[in-house]
């Protein structure tokens, strides 16, 4: 059973008596920050981390300053007991339940700010999400101090936000990306998919299966333009579906490549990303590939 906290005083004292009852080599610390309402996308990183370190910290933490003001920050689905129970069996020895007050005691003066990389994509689409993001992961990543953070490919640009923020402070601990988990029929887990209604939920399918025909778009020598055009006719077969973005960019730079250069003639790692709503759920899948 995974021990429960919801103080800094009292993390910080659990993970120093950990330190100090291992030998050093041993005393490894893995983290995983989360916002709740945990399937096996968070469980695949909790289990990485038990597997990686002696001790493994999960966190808890609905963070209101990465929801804007037409977000879902008030119904976001919540259920700690069932949370605490999927931990204890991923091998969780530590879990971080602070309030918001506990986070944030006083107004805030300080933000943390990534450029370049949060100018596309959800950054682009959710004005102020990456600062609220990089502002609280830069605060857990203070109070837990981990060797080792683990974050899932599913929000990639995250990763991509994160790994830069940690190389700019300097900050020691070593992130690590996760495969992304999904259904057995393909769709992306999430803790929104609870959302969805039935029809939403079978059209909710068009992600993955656009996704899935890039490979061969790409062979067929496409340029990004090209793909994006592909990716919406492909997802708008689905009439519940709305596509905020269906764009390709260099990973983990987050950069367009030139519109009509054929993807497949260029070096190193692209991201092909999507968001798509149904109704007022947005939903969000990639896949990252190495096209040469
Ligand atoms: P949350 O959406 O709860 O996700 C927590 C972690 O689980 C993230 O690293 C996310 O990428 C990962 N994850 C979610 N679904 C996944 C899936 N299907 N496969 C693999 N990994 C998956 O992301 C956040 O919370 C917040 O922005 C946070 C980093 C906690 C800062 O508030």
């Amino acid at each position: 059973k995974p021990t429960i906290v919801r103080t800094i005083v009292e993390l910080r004292k659990e993970i120093a008596s950990f330190r100090h009852s291992r030998p050093l080599g041993e005393a490894s610390v893995g983290f995983v920050p989360t916002m709740g309402y945990l399937h096996e996308g968070h469980a695949s990183l909790l289990r990485r981390s038990s597997q990686e370190n002696g001790l493994t910290v999960l966190s808890i933490f609905v963070n209101p300053i990465q929801f804007g003001p037409n977000e879902d920050l008030d119904k976001y689905p919540r259920d700690e007991e069932k949370d605490v129970a999927l931990a204890a069996s991923c091998g969780v020895d530590l879990v971080f339940l602070p309030s918001v007050q506990e986070m944030y005691p006083q107004s805030r003066v300080t933000t943390v700010t990534v450029s370049e990389v949060t100018e596309r994509l959800c950054g682009a689409s959710r004005p102020g999400h990456f600062d609220g993001v990089a502002t609280v992961v830069a605060k857990l990543l203070n109070i837990v101090q981990p060797d080792r953070a683990y974050f899932g490919l599913k929000d990639a640009q995250q990763v991509a936000v994160v790994t830069r923020m940690a190389q700019d402070l300097n900050i020691p601990t070593e992130i690590v990306p996760c495969p992304i988990v999904r259904e057995e029929d393909g769709l992306a887990l999430s803790s929104r998919n609870v959302y969805l209604n039935a029809q939403e939920r079978e059209q909710a399918l068009s992600l993955s299966l656009a996704l899935a025909k890039v490979p061969e778009w790409i062979a067929e020598g496409v340029g990004a333009a090209e793909l994006s055009e592909l990716l919406k006719r492909e997802i708008a077969r689905s009439p519940l579906a709305n596509v905020e973005y269906a764009d390709a960019l260099t990973y983990p730079d987050l950069l367009p490549p030139d519109a009509d250069v054929p993807l497949r003639s260029i070096d190193g790692f692209m991201l092909v990303a999507l968001a798509v709503r149904f109704g007022n759920t947005r939903l969000i899948d990639n896949r990252l590939l190495n096209p040469m």
